[in-house]
């Protein structure tokens, strides 16, 4: 069996100017939202990822005729011909987003077949509050080996989420708009991707208001007719850029952002002295003389995102002191300080709080990639580290990061993607 590795040289400094692709999560929704449409619905920027290539698949198994164009960013789905209402276990258990067919399924047929997703093992993952919110809407909700048995055409009604969940909170969104009736989200996530799902829809005729908000109100539509849009820059790709450039004591500047979704990253990267300005779209991040260390807490939009807990963990290992990042939304998301240990970063794990030793110099070193982010926080800690580090499953950054290696080359990184037999 073959499998990738990126073989980083450290101590280079990124240098220049990069651009943000669309966002992963974004589009992970909106992609299944178009099953909702009477009519062709054009995406764009949609990210050129893995994981997209699996959800065109699985568009193309339920009939939906699908054009894909990676190097354009671009999919036009035209739902009209969706004649199966079942996700297979072999497409649905390669990443958690396929759960988001399960409402936009339910939305436009009354029904839908779905195995419980998979996905990145950062913790338990329920979806208890998918349930309660199919549930509420008046379907059937049965387990069937390993799948989710939905039955019935949603009615209008309010629901409360009993934690602020974001995949819940989508799953229901695409489960009402054409509800009878209309629709109370009570408790609901208000991250950038949930607003932009709420455009999308909104855009093909749908009636939702107060996303972004901790309640949504969608009034139900029996139709929705195609449309165009244009999917919102990645979140989480920006801030991997703006850790990246933090870490490697460089200056670079990322075009195609969106600097107000930023705002809890780029104030912890002030209050570690780190220079960051913004304009229109453009985010410039400049080393600053010090590092001072931080206390991180993950929380809900706006807090800081869980998502970039683990990037700004290898920022950490060279900050002046001692800094406590406590993980408060995923139970097990502290894989990549183990590896970073071996690249000789100081960390200490209670729980779910690590503290994070500042340390003069991370040594390269073989690690190994456990999730995306994770992936992506021992690329930036193989940036900065003396010597040759080689992180192994590649795959789990090829899901969530376009082209990642490319645009960090492009900055001065020298990294290199090899195929070993294993
Ligand atoms: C989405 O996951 C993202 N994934 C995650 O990004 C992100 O970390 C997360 O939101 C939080 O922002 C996608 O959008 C595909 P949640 P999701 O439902 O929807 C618990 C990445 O790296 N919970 O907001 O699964 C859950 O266990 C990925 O891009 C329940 O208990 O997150 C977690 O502890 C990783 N019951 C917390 O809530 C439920 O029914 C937040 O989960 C649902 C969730």
């Amino acid at each position: 069996m073959t499998v990738q590795k990126l073989v980083i040289v450290g101590e280079k400094q990124l240098k220049g100017e990069t651009s943000v692709s669309g966002g992963k999560n974004s589009s992970l929704a909106i992609i299944p939202a178009a099953l909702l449409a009477d009519g062709p619905c054009t995406i764009e920027n949609v990210p050129d990822i893995q994981d997209i290539h699996v959800f065109e698949t699985i568009l193309r198994s339920l009939g939906a005729e699908v054009s894909y164009q990676p190097a354009e960013r671009l999919m036009v789905i035209d739902p009209r011909t969706v004649s199966s209402c079942t996700v297979s276990y072999d497409l649905a258990r390669q990443l958690r987003a396929s759960y988001y067919f399960m409402g936009a399924l339910l939305g436009r047929l009354g029904e839908a077949n779905v195995p419980l997703p998979g996905g990145c093992d950062i913790g338990a993952r329920p979806i208890d509050q998918h349930r309660k919110a199919f549930t509420a809407l008046g379907t059937q909700v049965s387990d069937t080996g390993g799948a989710l048995a939905l039955k019935g055409n949603p009615v209008g009604t309010r629901i409360n989420f009993d934690l602020v969940t974001v995949g819940g909170t989508i799953n229901a969104m695409l489960a009402a708009v054409r509800a009878k009736g209309n629709t109370v989200l009570s408790n609901a996530a208000r991250e950038p991707h949930v607003v932009d799902v709420a455009n999308f829809l909104n855009s093909i005729g749908a009636r939702v208001r107060g996303a972004g908000t901790d309640t949504i109100r969608i009034e139900g539509r029996g139709h929705l007719r195609g449309g165009i849009y244009t999917v919102i820059p990645d979140q989480i790709e920006t801030g991997t850029l703006m850790i990246a450039a933090a870490a490697t004591r460089g200056d670079v500047v990322i075009r195609d952002t969106i600097p107000t979704h930023m705002e809890a990253l780029t104030a912890k990267l002030l209050e570690m002295g780190v220079k960051v300005t913004t304009d229109d779209d453009v985010i410039r991040v400049q080393f600053g003389d010090i590092h001072r260390n931080l206390q991180i807490s993950t929380q809900e939009y706006p807090g800081f995102p869980t998502d970039l807990q683990q990037p700004i963990s290898a920022l950490l290992t060279r900050a002046k002191g001692t800094s406590v990042v406590t993980e408060n939304i995923f139970s097990n998301r502290f894989k990549h300080l183990q590896e970073m240990e071996r690249m000789g970063a100081l960390v200490r794990i209670s729980g779910n709080v690590a503290t994070i030793e500042g340390v003069t110099q991370l040594r390269g070193a073989q690690v190994s990639a456990s999730d995306l982010r994770c992936g992506a926080a021992l690329v930036i800690a193989g940036l900065m580290a003396r010597g040759t580090t080689e992180v192994d499953h590649v795959e789990y950054i090829d899901r969530g990061y376009e082209q990642l290696e490319e645009k960090l080359n492009a900055l001065g990184a020298d990294i290199t993607r090899t195929t070993v037999e294993e």
